[in-house]
């Protein structure tokens, strides 16, 4: 495969490196914010998740704080944090930057590595929906909104329930750059009104294996459902198409090398292993072994 065909099956990673973003996600975001004009009369804004950092570009007029777990390449105006946001510790960092004052907009676009067992990634991501969430209680003005990844999976009507507590109006946003065939979508929850009397704290009970397994079986009245909403114009490039790469008969295709590599990522080790010739002999009888016991399992 030549390094252009990722340009070819995939138009909005091309189209960011064309625009100068550091990931196609951005684009999610420039879409979800034509929809619901998430960026108006915000000047302070958290974006939990953050690396490599292209939702902090489309957010760069506003002061950021922006948190992640892998390191991220700086971008002028934005404070970070490299941090876990499940932690207690980040939770702290961050609430410690908006001592006195409070952010309009929060937004995390958090995901794990997936492990490709649903079950396990939907909770995964369930979790970190939820820490952003109580990093939010914490740090959000009333009014103020709050956007996050979801994974539309068994367990998400658990979440919008959650959600609901402390947002008048919660929305389940697809947008066009967000590949139908994922199970990707977008919380859009707008109008931050904690109950009366509501203390932000970071120990409220988040969704574990002991809450009640029929939640999502409640119907009529006591169900929660939320709209659901496709974001992005109609014209605007579909994320599930192969486009050719000469887009435009006037315009030469070119290709262009990512914005910003990542700085340090978790396979950098694994690169200089293999580079180095520093991996376990792969020839060796006990290597390959090894790799038929694998393939047995
Ligand atoms: C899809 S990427 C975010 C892309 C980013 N919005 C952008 O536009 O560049 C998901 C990010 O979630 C981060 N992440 C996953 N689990 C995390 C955690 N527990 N705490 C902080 N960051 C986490 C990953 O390191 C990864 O950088």
């Amino acid at each position: 495969m030549g390094r252009s065909s990722k340009d070819k099956r995939d138009i909005y990673y091309r189209l960011a490196k064309e625009e100068g973003w550091r990931a196609r996600s951005a684009f999610k975001l420039l879409q979800l914010d034509e929809e619901f004009s998430l960026f108006k009369g915000v000047s302070h804004a958290v974006d939990l998740c953050a690396a490599p950092g292209s939702w902090s570009q489309v957010l760069s007029q506003v002061k950021i704080v922006a948190v992640d777990l892998q390191a991220m390449a700086p971008l002028p105006g934005v404070t970070q944090i490299q941090g876990d946001i499940t932690k207690i510790s980040t939770a702290q960092e961050i609430i410690r930057h908006f001592e006195g004052q409070s952010a309009d907009l929060v937004v995390c676009d958090g995901a794990p590595d997936v492990t490709g067992l649903h079950d396990v990634d939907e909770y995964i991501q369930a979790q970190l929906l939820l820490a952003a969430l109580n990093i939010t209680t914490h740090v959000l003005k009333p009014g103020g909104n709050f956007v996050a990844k979801i994974f539309r999976g068994k367990d998400v009507t658990l979440l919008y329930s959650q959600l609901k507590i402390f947002f008048t109006s919660v929305t389940c946003a697809k947008p066009r750059s967000s590949r139908n065939s994922s199970i990707e979508a977008f919380v859009v929850c707008q109008n931050y009104s904690p109950p009366e009397e509501y203390v932000p704290n970071m120990s409220n009970p988040l969704l574990d294996h002991s809450y009640d397994v029929d939640f999502n079986q409640l119907e009529g009245p006591n169900r929660i459902i939320v709209p659901f909403l496709a974001c992005g114009d109609l014209s605007a490039f579909d994320s599930d198409r192969t486009y050719p790469l000469q887009l435009d008969s006037s315009k030469e295709y070119q290709y262009l090398p990512p914005t910003q590599p990542p700085i340090q990522p978790p396979y950098q080790q694994a690169c200089h292993l293999r580079k180095n010739k520093l991996l376990a002999n792969e020839d060796s009888p006990s290597s390959r072994w090894l790799g038929c016991t694998c393939l047995l399992f």
